[in-house]
């Protein structure tokens, strides 16, 4: 299972080179075919469509031009600014940031606020009580309305109700819970007392959930009984039951308590003892609680994500950095007008933009959400656009994905809806083609909402690239510019900015207010991740390329990492996961350009010689089992049972040959590799 490097050549000069992964991604971005090679960028740079905002939007934008130079002059001045403005501090900070002990950032150095307070309290004292924080949506069609009077009350229950089960600040909490209101709850609670929440998102397995769950050391676990797919009820807590049984556990878990939400009223088994229903326990808890400051460097959450090796990565998130940013961006890279805008981020909890966009900045920013449980799918294919009716939403922020689908269901769906209320659309999580960005804007913005294609990582906590809708002219598939107080750039295999018009790596050269502050119990593979591959900069792991006017174009990931309908997952994870099954002596994973979700998973498997090949079934039996060991979401698309794999002299697996068989390419050059009829062998075996 070994496997190449992040590429160097991958990257090195993607215009001239062709048939590069950075290539490969500029083609899936903008087209929907197989990847040709090296003319794609060349497309998209030809792309001379420019949309700038209209008069009257750039003259009612909250944030205007001027922000770009004063962060110029004096970035951490100009935080400090957002910061202050921003956040109510129970102790206003003393140093903006302190940057001594590289890669170690502290932001707003000897204030003390707190994440709740800010999200909610104060809004209450401001009079703002009656405005409406969440209109909740359950995918069966049963609504719930939260003022910010009444969420406010709601998450003082659920602090005191932690409190009672003996969470104390400092402590972790594992958070298995639906797109339901008390996934908001539950994490302000957490962040009110000082607890660190660590969200398992609901897609993943119980053994995924036990290893984050046992990495974290989480003593609590917030779950429900279960939610709804496509109009049935789906079942969450046997998962967390599974995770918490003594079989399997390595070290054991340290949790005490399980509070279980009933949503959709299915049975459960119960732990007397360990488990307590939350309409008993919160539900019977005081609306008294008196928020206190925490040290704007205290931890507020931690969320795993898919790395570059089999284990994921507890990504650290404080508080004073990470909600400045946060609210910053989403005021001014959706122009929020609180009193007016009805915002609709569709991203689940289980991510980091449903950390950032749905429970921090919105509430942060006194703004009225929506929160919708389902699918886009159920009961019919217009839910979303029915849900934009009814509301009137204003903000919609989503991913490629669900553009891509839509595009396929047809533009007749959306029209049947009033989509009028739109005045801003966000994209997030992966590429966004130009036809798929074109769409987007003239099917749901009318052609008249601007587009913001926003790039960010779970790492960086908060938006990074994108356009200011009241500023910037946009253009079709480009997420454009740093933000204010953002410096990103564009470098070669050297760490030298490259000129407009080239391709390179994408790095980040100032350390910014959310940035991660490291990897949950494991700081040395913090540094070498982010930090070793350029001196002084953070790389993300990404390609991209400047384009002539200096505008970026993300090209994808250039490393072991995939991008499934803006979900990341891991090459090495899944074929850790394939090889663990007793059938299967040697597995490769390949991301392929797809149509509709970016890239889906391709697995290359070699059976064990004692392995029993019975076609479908063997390939039906070890996608369930990926399923089991990481969740629904990382079953690969294609299992391809093969004799060989394609390897160097040094035994590394050369993906790159798998992609092109993957995407039905001729295979490129194969002279490096150890046994060069391999790759007929493999065509041989698929023909078959
Ligand atoms: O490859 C980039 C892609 O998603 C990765 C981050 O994934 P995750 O941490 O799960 O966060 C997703 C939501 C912020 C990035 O390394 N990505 C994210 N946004 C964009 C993007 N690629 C292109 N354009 C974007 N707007």
């Amino acid at each position: 299972m070994s496997q190449e490097t992040p590429s160097s050549a991958a990257i090195a000069a993607p215009a001239e080179s062709g048939g590069t992964e950075a290539d490969a991604a500029a083609v899936r971005a903008s087209s929907d075919q197989p990847a040709r090679q090296g003319d794609a960028f060349e497309n998209l740079l030809h792309e001379d469509r420019r949309f700038p905002p209209s008069e009257e939007f750039a003259a009612n934008a909250v944030v205007t031009e001027a922000d770009y130079a004063e962060a110029d002059a004096d970035r951490p001045a100009f935080w400090s600014r957002q910061a202050r403005e921003l956040l109510t501090w129970d102790q206003d900070f003393t140093q903006a940031l302190d940057w001594s002990t590289p890669p170690f950032a502290k932001w707003f150095v000897g204030g003390k606020v707190n994440a709740a307070y800010n999200a909610l309290d104060r809004h209450v004292e401001n009079g703002l009580g009656d405005r409406v924080a969440i209109h909740f949506e359950g995918e069966p069609g049963d609504t719930r309305t939260y003022t910010y009077a009444q969420l406010t009350d709601e998450v003082k229950k659920a602090a005191n109700a932690f409190e009672s089960l003996g969470v104390a600040k400092g402590d972790r909490v594992a958070v298995y819970l639906p797109m339901i209101p008390e996934a908001v709850i539950t994490l302000l609670a957490c962040a009110r007392i000082g607890a660190v929440h660590s969200v398992v998102f609901g897609g993943f397995s119980a053994d995924a959930l036990r290893s984050r769950i046992e990495d974290a050391e989480a003593k609590l676990v917030v779950t429900a009984d279960g939610t709804y797919r496509r109009g049935k009820p789906s079942a969450l807590k046997p998962a967390v039951d599974d995770a918490l049984s003594q079989e399997g556990s390595g070290a054991g878990h340290t949790v005490r308590n399980v509070i279980v939400v009933k949503r959709n009223g299915q049975g459960v088994d119960w732990h007397e003892g360990r488990d307590h229903w939350w309409e008993d326990t919160v539900g019977a808890a005081s609306t008294q609680h008196t928020a206190v400051g925490h040290d704007a460097e205290h931890p507020l959450f931690i969320l795993y994500t898919s790395g570059t090796t089999g284990k994921p990565k507890g990504i650290l998130h404080t508080t004073g950095g990470y909600l400045t940013q946060t609210a910053y961006t989403h005021r001014a890279v959706f122009d929020l007008h609180p009193e007016t805008d009805v915002y609709w981020c569709t991203a689940d909890v289980g991510w980091v933009t449903g950390h950032s966009y749905v429970a921090y900045a919105p509430l942060i920013n006194g703004a009225t959400q929506v929160m919708y449980e389902g699918t886009p799918d159920s009961p019919h294919q217009g839910r979303w656009w029915e849900i934009i009716e009814k509301y009137k939403v204003s903000i919609l922020y989503t991913a490629p994905t669900a553009i891509r689908t839509f595009m396929k269901w047809g533009k007749d769906i959306p029209a049947k809806y009033d989509l009028s209320s739109i005045r801003v659309l966000g994209s997030v999580g992966e590429p966004i083609n130009p036809e798929a960005w074109m769409w987007y804007r003239d099917v749901i913005g009318g052609n008249r909402a601007p587009i913001v294609d926003t790039w960010w990582q779970t790492e960086t906590g908060a938006q990074m690239i994108a356009p200011l809708p009241g500023v910037t002219a946009t253009k079709p598939g480009s997420a454009q510019t740093p933000l204010p107080g953002i410096a990103v750039d564009v470098v070669d295999e050297q760490g030298e900015s490259v000129p407009n018009g080239s391709g390179g790596y994408l790095v980040i050269r100032e350390p910014w207010p959310a940035m991660l502050r490291g990897i949950w119990g494991d700081p040395q593979r913090f540094k070498e991740t982010y930090w070793s591959r350029f001196e002084n900069m953070y790389f993300a792991g990404d390609g991209a390329k400047k384009d002539d006017d200096g505008d970026i174009w993300l090209l994808g990931r250039v490393d072991d990492v995939m991008n499934i309908s803006g979900h990341r997952l891991s090459t090495t994870e899944i074929e850790s996961a394939l090889v663990s099954h007793p059938a299967v002596a040697e597995a490769a994973v390949v991301g392929a350009t797809d149509p509709t979700t970016g890239q889906a998973i391709v697995a290359f498997v070699i059976l064990r010689g004692d392995a029993v090949d019975t076609g479908d079934a063997m390939v039906q039996e070890l996608r369930n089992h990926v399923g089991q060991e990481i969740g629904p979401i990382a079953k690969p698309k294609t299992i391809l049972i093969v004799p060989e794999l394609p390897k160097t002299r040094s035994g590394k697996i050369m993906r790159r040959l798998l992609k092109d068989v993957a995407e039905g390419r001729d295979v490129g050059d194969a002279t490096t590799l150890a046994d060069n009829t391999v790759m007929q062998q493999i065509a041989a075996s698929l023909k078959k």
